[in-house]
Protein backbone atom coordinates (compact mmCIF):
# COMPACT_ATOMS: atom_id res chain seq x y z
CA UNK A 1 0.00 0.00 0.00
CA UNK A 2 1.27 3.77 -0.33
CA UNK A 3 2.35 5.10 2.39
CA UNK A 4 3.75 8.58 3.35
CA UNK A 5 6.31 7.28 5.76
CA UNK A 6 7.90 5.20 3.18
CA UNK A 7 7.69 7.47 0.62
CA UNK A 8 9.77 10.18 2.71
CA UNK A 9 11.70 7.60 4.12
CA UNK A 10 12.94 6.70 0.35
CA UNK A 11 12.99 10.69 -0.68
CA UNK A 12 16.47 11.59 -1.44
CA UNK A 13 17.96 13.45 1.43
CA UNK A 14 18.63 16.57 -0.42
CA UNK A 15 14.65 16.72 -1.36
CA UNK A 16 13.09 15.67 1.99
CA UNK A 17 11.85 18.85 2.66
CA UNK A 18 10.38 20.12 -0.95
CA UNK A 19 8.23 17.69 -1.13
CA UNK A 20 5.38 18.37 2.08
CA UNK A 21 2.72 17.10 2.79
CA UNK A 22 2.44 13.96 1.29
CA UNK A 23 -1.21 13.36 1.63
CA UNK A 24 -2.74 10.08 0.84
CA UNK A 25 -6.56 9.44 -0.15
CA UNK A 26 -7.57 5.84 0.20
CA UNK A 27 -10.35 7.11 -2.31
CA UNK A 28 -10.65 10.59 -3.58
CA UNK A 29 -12.68 11.67 -6.97
CA UNK A 30 -9.10 12.79 -8.54
CA UNK A 31 -6.04 14.43 -7.12
CA UNK A 32 -5.95 17.12 -9.27
CA UNK A 33 -8.83 17.79 -8.37
CA UNK A 34 -8.00 18.14 -4.50
CA UNK A 35 -5.28 20.22 -5.56
CA UNK A 36 -6.96 22.79 -7.76
CA UNK A 37 -9.74 23.34 -4.91
CA UNK A 38 -6.72 23.73 -1.91
CA UNK A 39 -7.36 27.33 -0.12
CA UNK A 40 -4.99 29.81 -0.95
CA UNK A 41 -3.53 30.13 1.97
CA UNK A 42 -2.18 26.35 1.78
CA UNK A 43 -0.76 26.08 -1.61
CA UNK A 44 3.11 25.73 -2.15
CA UNK A 45 5.17 24.60 -4.18
CA UNK A 46 5.61 20.84 -3.05
CA UNK A 47 2.38 19.75 -1.67
CA UNK A 48 1.55 16.22 -2.76
CA UNK A 49 -1.81 14.12 -3.44
CA UNK A 50 -1.74 10.65 -4.12
CA UNK A 51 -4.81 8.24 -3.75
CA UNK A 52 -5.06 4.39 -3.74
CA UNK A 53 -8.41 5.14 -6.44
CA UNK A 54 -10.40 7.71 -7.98
CA UNK A 55 -13.51 7.98 -8.96
CA UNK A 56 -13.28 10.76 -10.97
CA UNK A 57 -9.76 10.42 -12.66
CA UNK A 58 -9.50 12.95 -15.19
CA UNK A 59 -7.42 12.47 -18.34
CA UNK A 60 -6.61 15.09 -21.13
CA UNK A 61 -9.57 16.45 -23.46
CA UNK A 62 -12.40 15.70 -21.06
CA UNK A 63 -11.39 11.75 -20.83
CA UNK A 64 -11.82 9.51 -17.79
CA UNK A 65 -8.47 7.78 -16.06
CA UNK A 66 -9.83 4.74 -14.94
CA UNK A 67 -8.18 3.73 -11.35
CA UNK A 68 -8.79 0.68 -10.20
CA UNK A 69 -7.76 0.49 -6.76
CA UNK A 70 -4.01 -0.07 -4.88
CA UNK A 71 -2.47 -1.00 -7.88
CA UNK A 72 -1.23 2.09 -9.94
CA UNK A 73 -0.11 5.55 -9.10
CA UNK A 74 -2.44 8.34 -9.23
CA UNK A 75 -0.38 11.74 -7.83
CA UNK A 76 -0.71 15.45 -8.69
CA UNK A 77 1.78 18.04 -7.38
CA UNK A 78 1.38 21.37 -7.11
CA UNK A 79 4.22 23.85 -8.20
CA UNK A 80 4.74 27.71 -9.01
CA UNK A 81 5.24 28.65 -12.17
CA UNK A 82 5.16 32.05 -14.07
CA UNK A 83 2.09 31.63 -16.49
CA UNK A 84 4.89 32.76 -19.43
CA UNK A 85 7.34 30.09 -18.50
CA UNK A 86 4.79 27.16 -18.89
CA UNK A 87 5.74 25.95 -22.92
CA UNK A 88 6.93 22.67 -22.84
CA UNK A 89 6.16 21.66 -19.60
CA UNK A 90 4.05 18.73 -19.93
CA UNK A 91 7.52 17.57 -21.87
CA UNK A 92 9.83 18.26 -19.21
CA UNK A 93 7.30 16.18 -16.33
CA UNK A 94 6.95 13.47 -19.85
CA UNK A 95 11.07 13.25 -18.64
CA UNK A 96 10.66 13.38 -14.71
CA UNK A 97 8.61 9.99 -15.50
CA UNK A 98 10.99 8.69 -18.10
CA UNK A 99 13.72 8.18 -16.06
CA UNK A 100 11.49 7.18 -13.20
CA UNK A 101 10.85 4.46 -15.34
CA UNK A 102 14.52 4.22 -16.22
CA UNK A 103 15.54 3.49 -12.65
CA UNK A 104 12.55 0.97 -11.98
CA UNK A 105 13.88 -1.47 -14.90
CA UNK A 106 11.99 0.13 -18.40
CA UNK A 107 14.57 1.73 -20.51
CA UNK A 108 12.89 2.11 -23.83
CA UNK A 109 9.65 3.92 -22.65
CA UNK A 110 9.15 7.33 -25.21
CA UNK A 111 7.00 10.54 -24.93
CA UNK A 112 4.57 10.88 -27.82
CA UNK A 113 3.97 14.71 -28.01
CA UNK A 114 2.43 16.28 -25.74
CA UNK A 115 2.33 14.09 -22.88
CA UNK A 116 1.65 10.39 -23.46
CA UNK A 117 4.29 7.88 -21.98
CA UNK A 118 4.42 5.12 -23.79
CA UNK A 119 6.23 1.48 -24.44
CA UNK A 120 5.52 -0.65 -28.01
CA UNK A 121 3.30 1.68 -28.72
CA UNK A 122 0.97 1.27 -25.78
CA UNK A 123 0.23 3.27 -22.69
CA UNK A 124 2.16 3.22 -20.21
CA UNK A 125 1.44 6.15 -18.02
CA UNK A 126 -0.27 9.84 -18.83
CA UNK A 127 -0.05 13.59 -17.90
CA UNK A 128 -2.44 15.97 -16.76
CA UNK A 129 -1.29 19.31 -16.07
CA UNK A 130 -4.00 21.89 -15.19
CA UNK A 131 -3.45 25.76 -14.21
CA UNK A 132 -4.62 27.66 -10.77
CA UNK A 133 -3.77 30.67 -10.88
CA UNK A 134 0.24 31.16 -10.35
CA UNK A 135 0.63 27.78 -9.71
CA UNK A 136 0.26 24.51 -11.66
CA UNK A 137 -1.15 21.23 -10.97
CA UNK A 138 0.91 18.48 -12.23
CA UNK A 139 -0.94 15.07 -12.25
CA UNK A 140 0.64 12.21 -13.31
CA UNK A 141 -0.88 8.20 -13.47
CA UNK A 142 1.37 5.30 -14.23
CA UNK A 143 0.35 2.20 -14.86
CA UNK A 144 2.35 0.02 -12.00
CA UNK A 145 0.86 -2.70 -10.78
CA UNK A 146 -2.16 -3.71 -12.47
CA UNK A 147 -2.49 -6.60 -14.99
CA UNK A 148 -5.64 -6.62 -16.41
CA UNK A 149 -8.68 -4.37 -17.10
CA UNK A 150 -11.74 -4.42 -18.45
CA UNK A 151 -12.41 -0.77 -18.99
CA UNK A 152 -9.36 0.72 -20.89
CA UNK A 153 -9.85 1.43 -24.06
CA UNK A 154 -6.85 1.82 -25.71
CA UNK A 155 -3.69 -0.67 -25.83
CA UNK A 156 -2.40 -0.11 -22.18
CA UNK A 157 0.82 -1.74 -20.29
CA UNK A 158 2.01 -1.43 -16.76
CA UNK A 159 5.32 -1.70 -15.02
CA UNK A 160 4.14 -4.88 -13.95
CA UNK A 161 3.31 -6.81 -16.96
CA UNK A 162 6.60 -5.55 -18.59
CA UNK A 163 9.28 -6.61 -15.52
CA UNK A 164 6.86 -7.93 -12.23
CA UNK A 165 5.69 -6.12 -9.18
CA UNK A 166 7.11 -2.87 -8.01
CA UNK A 167 7.00 -1.38 -4.61
CA UNK A 168 4.63 1.89 -5.74
CA UNK A 169 6.28 3.93 -2.78
CA UNK A 170 9.69 3.59 -4.07
CA UNK A 171 8.85 4.32 -7.68
CA UNK A 172 6.94 7.76 -6.58
CA UNK A 173 9.92 8.90 -4.48
CA UNK A 174 12.14 8.05 -7.65
CA UNK A 175 9.25 9.99 -9.40
CA UNK A 176 9.66 13.02 -6.89
CA UNK A 177 13.38 12.94 -7.32
CA UNK A 178 13.09 13.41 -11.16
CA UNK A 179 10.74 15.82 -10.83
CA UNK A 180 12.33 18.17 -9.19
CA UNK A 181 15.45 18.15 -11.19
CA UNK A 182 13.88 18.41 -14.21
CA UNK A 183 11.67 21.31 -12.90
CA UNK A 184 14.91 22.82 -11.33
CA UNK A 185 16.86 22.74 -14.93
CA UNK A 186 13.27 23.75 -16.96
CA UNK A 187 13.20 27.41 -14.98
CA UNK A 188 17.18 27.88 -14.94
CA UNK A 189 17.56 26.43 -18.78
CA UNK A 190 14.05 25.87 -20.31
CA UNK A 191 13.42 23.22 -22.62
CA UNK A 192 17.08 23.64 -24.42
CA UNK A 193 18.48 20.79 -23.17
CA UNK A 194 15.28 18.49 -23.76
CA UNK A 195 14.99 19.85 -27.10
CA UNK A 196 19.20 18.37 -27.43
CA UNK A 197 17.97 15.09 -26.73
CA UNK A 198 14.43 14.84 -27.71
CA UNK A 199 15.12 12.62 -30.94
CA UNK A 200 16.28 9.93 -28.41
CA UNK A 201 13.00 9.68 -26.55
CA UNK A 202 10.39 10.79 -28.94
CA UNK A 203 8.31 8.03 -30.11
CA UNK A 204 6.72 10.10 -33.10
CA UNK A 205 10.35 10.42 -33.82
CA UNK A 206 10.16 10.28 -38.38
CA UNK A 207 7.36 8.84 -38.45
CA UNK A 208 4.24 9.73 -40.44
CA UNK A 209 1.50 11.11 -38.38
CA UNK A 210 -1.95 12.75 -38.32
CA UNK A 211 -2.19 15.33 -35.83
CA UNK A 212 -6.05 17.07 -35.27
CA UNK A 213 -6.39 20.49 -34.52
CA UNK A 214 -9.84 22.17 -34.10
CA UNK A 215 -11.41 20.11 -35.84
CA UNK A 216 -8.73 20.15 -38.77
CA UNK A 217 -6.31 16.65 -39.55
CA UNK A 218 -3.23 17.52 -40.66
CA UNK A 219 -0.77 14.78 -41.86
CA UNK A 220 3.20 15.19 -42.37
CA UNK A 221 6.40 13.74 -40.99
CA UNK A 222 6.92 14.39 -37.20
CA UNK A 223 10.22 16.61 -36.78
CA UNK A 224 11.07 16.38 -32.99
CA UNK A 225 10.17 19.60 -31.26
CA UNK A 226 10.49 23.74 -31.56
CA UNK A 227 12.34 25.04 -28.07
CA UNK A 228 8.74 26.03 -27.01
CA UNK A 229 7.66 22.52 -26.78
CA UNK A 230 5.25 22.57 -29.97
CA UNK A 231 5.65 19.67 -32.11
CA UNK A 232 7.12 20.31 -35.82
CA UNK A 233 5.13 18.26 -38.75
CA UNK A 234 7.16 17.96 -41.99
CA UNK A 235 3.94 19.01 -44.56
CA UNK A 236 4.07 19.75 -48.43
CA UNK A 237 4.29 23.32 -47.52
CA UNK A 238 6.57 23.57 -45.23
CA UNK A 239 7.52 22.76 -41.71
CA UNK A 240 4.63 23.93 -39.06
CA UNK A 241 4.96 24.02 -35.52
CA UNK A 242 1.62 22.39 -33.86
CA UNK A 243 1.56 24.33 -30.02
CA UNK A 244 -1.56 22.04 -29.76
CA UNK A 245 -3.76 19.10 -30.91
CA UNK A 246 -3.87 15.01 -30.84
CA UNK A 247 -2.51 12.76 -32.75
CA UNK A 248 -4.78 10.93 -34.54
CA UNK A 249 -3.16 8.28 -36.55
CA UNK A 250 0.76 6.85 -35.99
CA UNK A 251 1.23 5.19 -39.03
CA UNK A 252 4.27 2.74 -37.86
CA UNK A 253 4.55 1.40 -34.04
CA UNK A 254 5.41 3.15 -31.11
C1 LIG B 1 -3.84 11.42 -19.99
O1 LIG B 1 -3.01 10.65 -20.47
O2 LIG B 1 -4.90 11.67 -20.60
C2 LIG B 1 -3.56 12.07 -18.68
C3 LIG B 1 -3.84 11.17 -17.50
C4 LIG B 1 -3.56 11.81 -16.15
C5 LIG B 1 -4.04 10.97 -15.00
C6 LIG B 1 -3.61 11.52 -13.67
S1 LIG B 1 -3.91 10.37 -12.35
C7 LIG B 1 -3.53 11.60 -11.18
C8 LIG B 1 -4.14 12.89 -11.67
N1 LIG B 1 -5.52 13.03 -11.26
C9 LIG B 1 -6.37 13.00 -12.29
O3 LIG B 1 -7.61 13.08 -12.21
N2 LIG B 1 -5.69 12.87 -13.46
C10 LIG B 1 -4.25 12.81 -13.21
Amino acid sequence: MLNAASISEKLHTEIHSIFSPIEIFPTIDSTNNHLLQLPDTQKHSGYVCLAETQTAGRGRLGRTWVSPANENIYISILWKIPIEKRYGLSLIVGMAVLECLKNSGIASAKIKWPNDITLNGKKLAGVLIEAVGDYVVIGIGINANMTHANDITQAWTSIAQEIGMVDRNKVVAELLYFLQKELNQFETQGLKPTQEIWSSVDALNNQNITIEQNGIFHEGIAKGISQQGALLLQTPSGLKPFYSGEITKLHQNN
